[in-house]
This record gives C-alpha cells, structure tokens and sequence, in this order.
C-alpha cells in the first residue's frame, strides 16, 4: 500500500510511545530522506499532534512532499508560523528593493513581474533568480539561518522546471572518518552576494554592504535526532582562517561529493504541491525550463532557527 513502505513503519513503531494517534503517514521518496505525506488540509492544520507529526517527519526526512494543496499566501504563512515558529525575512530581495507582494517573509519564486507578465531575458530579477540554479541551502547567510523552506507551486510550467534535492546527512555519514574529524571544527563564510557574484551578477555599493553574511559551522548536528549533517551552499565563500584558494577548493570538492546522484532527490512539481525541506540537512537547487514561454509561479516561505516556544 502507498503509506506503509518498511521504512515509515519502522518509523511509526518508534514514534507510537510518543504520539499515540498518528494521523499523517509518510511513503518514502528516496532510499535515504525525502517522503511524502498522505492527505492532509495543512490551510485549517491546527491540531497540535499532526503539527508534531509534521515537525517529527521532518527530522526523519528533510525533505516533505504534501499535494493538492489550496495554499493562499495568507494560510501559507499561517501554516509557516504554526509548524514552525518565526519567519525569514531578511532575505537578498529585501536588500535589492523589495518583491512584488510588499512582504519580505513571502519569498516570489517565479519568473513573471508586478503584472503576471514573463520577464524578459535582460531583466535583472530574472538573473538574480537564476542563481537558484546553483546548489544552495536558504537563508544561510543570516543569523540565525533559515530552518524550514516551504515552497507552494500555484502554477508549473507544462516540462522541466523540477526542485533536485541533497541530503546532507547521507553526505556527512559517507565521509571517511578522517575526512569527519578534519571538518568538525571548521567554520564557512556565506554571503548571497557570493553566490550571485560567482554568476556575474553585479551589486551597487549600497547593495552589498547590505550584503556582508555571515559565519557558519561546516558540520551541523541534529538536537533531536542526532545525525550529522554538511551545512554547504554557493553561498558559502571562504573556510575561515584558511587561505583562499584552499578554502575554495575544499568547499567545491564538498558540494561534488554532495551532490552525487545517489544523495540526491528530484522533485517534478505538481500545481498545489507544498514541499517543506529542511535547510540545515539538505540543499536544493532548481532546474532549467522554458521560461520565456511558460510562467512558473510558486511563493516561499522560510523559517528561523530558533528554539521552538
Ligand atoms: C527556493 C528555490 C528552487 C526552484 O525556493 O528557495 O531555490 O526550483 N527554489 O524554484
Ligand atoms: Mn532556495
């Protein structure tokens, strides 16, 4: 059946002594993370115990997959604050003048401007946007980082324009345990103005001192469960206290073991798809589609990582 694998049972037994009534099954994506939830109506979820059940499977999984959801940008960022707490907003957006919606914790993830209409190829949203495509975890350069992502599909394009996922668990458990131990104590420095300079594009003065990042741990540890996880990004610009080059090369071998294809989950959207992944444990990145022809329009919002009230 759809939402017994072997692996959601296993899960099940041990989360029983805890939540007595599951309400919410997950059916397994991936060999190692990603699942997606049976139905659920997460614009009315109030009930304290399918909110756990959200919280609880996304430590299992990183990445969860919810569909045929009737998410408004309203009972999207309710829903964001009930599963987890304060909202992102300080985003590289922000820094450039504001989005389209006048609210900075709903993130515009689409390709059309105020009117609805395709942005043109020069535009510089659009390249702004494109740095998407690179391998990244969201809000990391931000302190406290961005948690939880939730990403709502409210139109998708007919082919192409799929979410690939990393799990950076898989990636940290398959170090070898010299490799482990060298990077435990090492800190990154990740800047959005890092990722989108790599791609050329350019930030006026008073953009990029609004820019400057932020220092993160290289390896993130689970409270709740434990797990290890390799805290990447493209915004990840430098290995404090390393030389520049070494610190580069480090970070680039990093994202390449990464991102290998067994780690790796792609999702094919699907319109009312809510995908929630988790920053800390996973990157994510978008791929390519005809978006000069077709509008592709989804809204993210992201969460802080703060301890839970
Ligand atoms: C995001 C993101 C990828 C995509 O919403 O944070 O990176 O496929 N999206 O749109
Ligand atoms: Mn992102």
């Amino acid at each position: 059946p759809l939402y017994s694998s072997a692996a959601s049972d296993v899960y099940k037994r041990q989360d029983s002594a805890r939540e007595p009534r599951m309400t919410l099954r997950f059916r397994p994506l991936h060999p190692s993370f990603a699942a997606e939830a049976s139905p659920v109506d997460l614009s009315t979820l109030t009930a304290a115990d399918t909110l756990a059940e959200i919280r609880d499977g996304m430590h299992r999984y990183g990445v969860l997959v919810f569909r045929d959801q009737t998410l408004d940008d309203v009972t999207q960022l309710s829903f964001a604050e009930r599963v987890d707490g304060e909202l992102h907003a300080k985003t590289g957006a922000a820094a450039l003048g504001g989005n389209r919606f006048g609210n900075e914790a709903l993130v515009d993830i689409s390709n059309v401007d105020e009117r609805g209409d395709l942005l043109m190829t020069d535009d510089r949203r659009r390249h702004y946007g494109l740095a998407n495509r690179l391998w990244h975890t969201d809000a990391s350069f931000v302190e406290p980082p961005g948690r939880y992502s939730m990403l709502s599909a409210r139109l998708v394009p007919p082919v192409g324009g799929d979410t690939e996922f990393a799990d950076m668990r898989a990636a940290w458990d398959s170090l070898a345990p010299g490799m482990q131990s060298r990077l435990l104590p090492l800190q990154a420095h990740h800047s959005i103005a890092y990722s989108r300079e790599t791609l050329g594009f350019e930030f006026s003065p008073a953009e990029a001192g609004r820019l400057r990042g932020v220092i993160q741990p290289l390896v993130r540890v689970n409270a709740v469960t434990g797990r290890h996880s390799l805290y990447l990004a493209s915004h990840a610009s430098r290995i404090v206290d390393w030389p520049l080059p070494e610190g580069r090369l480090l970070l680039r071998d990093l994202m390449e073991h990464a991102t290998q294809p067994a780690f790796v989950y792609r999702h094919q959207w699907r319109t009312g798809d809510l995908v929630i992944w988790d920053n800390l444990a996973t990157m994510h990145r978008a791929t390519p589609f005809a978006d000069g022809e077709h509008r592709r329009e989804l809204r993210r919002v992201t969460t802080l990582d703060l301890p839970r009230g």
